[in-house]
């Protein structure tokens, strides 16, 4: 076996966004497009000879090949180890469970999240710093300044690995562990939760939910841990083979694109919970019978019962949410006198505050949850925790929701995305409301007074690093904000994401809906913004 250096030329196009580096797969096929970026992974990393990396990713189209380069290219330069998911697979929140157990030097995971997956859909590659959690923006910006001068990669001349049988093999000098992800994330849930309870619950008559797969990586860890631990019946995971196309399906899980799960539970006879994953495991949606549970408020909601849950009883730390997700959470932290952090968008600014011990629970409003037992929102977790709740509460979903907003009042809120527009109307409508931040500032718009507009500006508090430019805040005098930003995960044009939030005291107004009680600030976000003049669209595309 030989190491080959393969002369290559730069792509343009390979800073990470987000959540790592996204294209189609069309892109990712592109002879050495692949191997450039993994190479720059592994050129801005120290002292890597001899280390243990992580690799494996959400089964979607692409993952295997991938996987047979990058594991190559890892014996090439110099790693001594490396853990590969059975079959490729490893969630998202596994891997990151898998590289802070074994205290591994970092790991790469292959994923485009809750995006599409085939042919003509996307794929995506992101790298894992020994924390478990995503590369921080200093290592990001570093790997994109690699890729565009990079001449050469290294890689192994070998046959591929056997992905599908445990245990070692060798591949050169470095050897490959095929590991089941599976039992080691599972056991970790168990020391979190309180599995006797649950499992009473979910064997009881009276009790009856379902997990919504989706056709990705979460269904081997929710049937093991739901199915087999806490001896729910079988078929409460519905589709929970991962596939390659996730079936044809969007896997992305909430209201739009889950819309088999939210049928079955819409309805008086429905089950009492009912939750989904995305595609990669990271992201859920909690639902009760006919109830919908935004991911704002199911933060809060974990954060005010956190003392039921034995992982958590010694009490939080502190938490912390995204910019754009509602104050939900503040004012659990106001109640319980803890800190409440506000980061940008994107998972990799908890990991600071989480390795400082300065919080315990974070999210956002994109259906990710996550807590100090892994660096990575995590999707099953979010589920776990909610059913201890259910099991210690013994109150229905809908019951405790309401009277947590009974207690601490509602943050009624909604995202409005526009999906697919051009990149220039994009980019343009945001340097408009960029350029009017303090023309903007004490505006009146009906009863709306504009408090304060900025472009949120974020310095973090371990590492003083500042993230600028994080989207458009225009907060008003009663308490209601109205955000702006453009998606860094998108793979086709730009998205822009608009975040509409009022707060309401008044319980005679929770039942309302959403989209009525926020009609007027809705109205004032789309002309504010003069968002037909800039995309050409009159209403969004997916409303969450
Ligand atoms: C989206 C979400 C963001 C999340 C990210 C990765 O990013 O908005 O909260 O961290 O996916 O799951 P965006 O497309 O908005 O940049
Ligand atoms: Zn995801």
């Amino acid at each position: 076996m030989k190491i080959q250096t393969v002369e290559t030329t730069p792509f343009d196009d390979q800073r990470p966004g987000t959540s790592g580096l996204r294209k189609k797969v069309k892109v990712f096929q592109t002879p050495h497009y692949l191997a450039n970026f993994v190479q720059s992974i592994f050129n801005v990393l120290a002292d890597i000879e001899g280390q243990t990396l992580v690799v494996g990713g959400d089964g979607r189209y692409f993952n295997r090949e991938a996987l047979q380069i990058i594991v190559k290219m890892a014996a090439a330069n110099g790693f001594g180890n490396v853990m590969v998911g059975l079959g490729g697979i490893l969630s998202t929140p596994a891997a990151s469970c898998i590289i802070r157990k074994y205290e591994t030097y970092g790991g790469i995971i292959l994923s485009a999240s809750h995006n599409p997956g085939g042919p003509e859909a996307d794929f995506g590659i992101k790298y894992n710093t020994a924390n478990g959690g995503p590369a921080p923006e200093k290592i990001t910006e570093a790997i994109f300044s690699n890729s565009r001068k990079i001449t050469q990669y290294r890689i192994l001349d070998s046959a591929d690995i056997d992905l599908d049988t445990l245990g070692e093999q060798r591949l050169g000098n470095m050897r490959v562990e095929i590991i089941d992800s599976v039992s080691d994330y599972a056991d970790m849930m168990e020391q979190l939760f309180d599995f006797d309870a649950m499992c009473s619950l979910l064997t009881s008559n009276s009790f009856s939910m379902r997990f919504d797969a989706m056709n990705a990586v979460t269904g081997p860890y929710a049937l093991e841990i739901l199915e087999n631990r806490l001896g729910a019946p079988s078929g409460t995971v519905l589709r929970g083979e991962p596939l390659a196309d996730f079936g044809g399906a969007h896997p992305d899980p909430n209201l739009v694109h889950a819309k088999e799960l939210v049928a079955v539970m819409m309805g008086a006879d429905g089950p009492d919970f009912g939750a989904a994953s995305d595609g990669d495991g990271d992201r859920n949606m909690i639902l009760g019978r006919d109830f919908y549970v935004t991911p704002s408020d199911s933060l809060a909601v974990l954060a005010a019962n956190a003392s039921l849950v034995s992982g958590y009883q010694q009490g939080l730390a502190g938490v912390a949410r995204s910019m754009p997700t509602s104050q939900a959470i503040d004012r659990v932290a106001a109640a319980k006198g803890i800190e409440c952090y506000e980061t940008p968008t994107g998972w990799k600014f908890f990991g600071n505050l989480l390795d400082a011990g300065k919080i315990t629970l974070c999210g956002e409003e994109s259906f990710g949850t996550g807590s100090n037992h892994v660096r990575e929102k995590d999707g099953l977790w979010a589920v776990l925790f909610w059913l201890n709740i259910l099991a210690v509460r013994k109150q229905s979903v809908a019951d405790i929701v309401n009277d947590h907003w009974k207690q601490y009042g509602r943050d009624v809120y909604t995202r409005h995305d526009y999906e697919a527009i051009a990149t220039e109307g994009a980019n343009a409508l945001m340097d408009q409301l960029r350029a009017r931040t303090s023309e903007l500032t004490d505006q009146r718009f009906g009863d709306y007074i504009v408090a304060h507009c900025d472009d949120f500006s974020y310095t973090d508090s371990i590492d003083n690093s500042v993230s600028s430019k994080q989207g458009i805040r225009l907060l008003f005098k009663n308490g209601a904000r109205i955000v702006y930003r453009l998606s860094g995960t998108g793979t086709e044009g730009a998205t822009l994401r608009v975040y509409i939030e009022q707060p309401e005291n008044d319980p005679a107004k929770f039942a309302q809906d959403p989209q009525q009680s926020l009609a007027e600030l809705i109205g004032l976000s789309a002309s504010i913004a003069k968002i037909k003049d800039y995309t050409g669209r009159s209403r969004p595309d997916v409303i969450t």
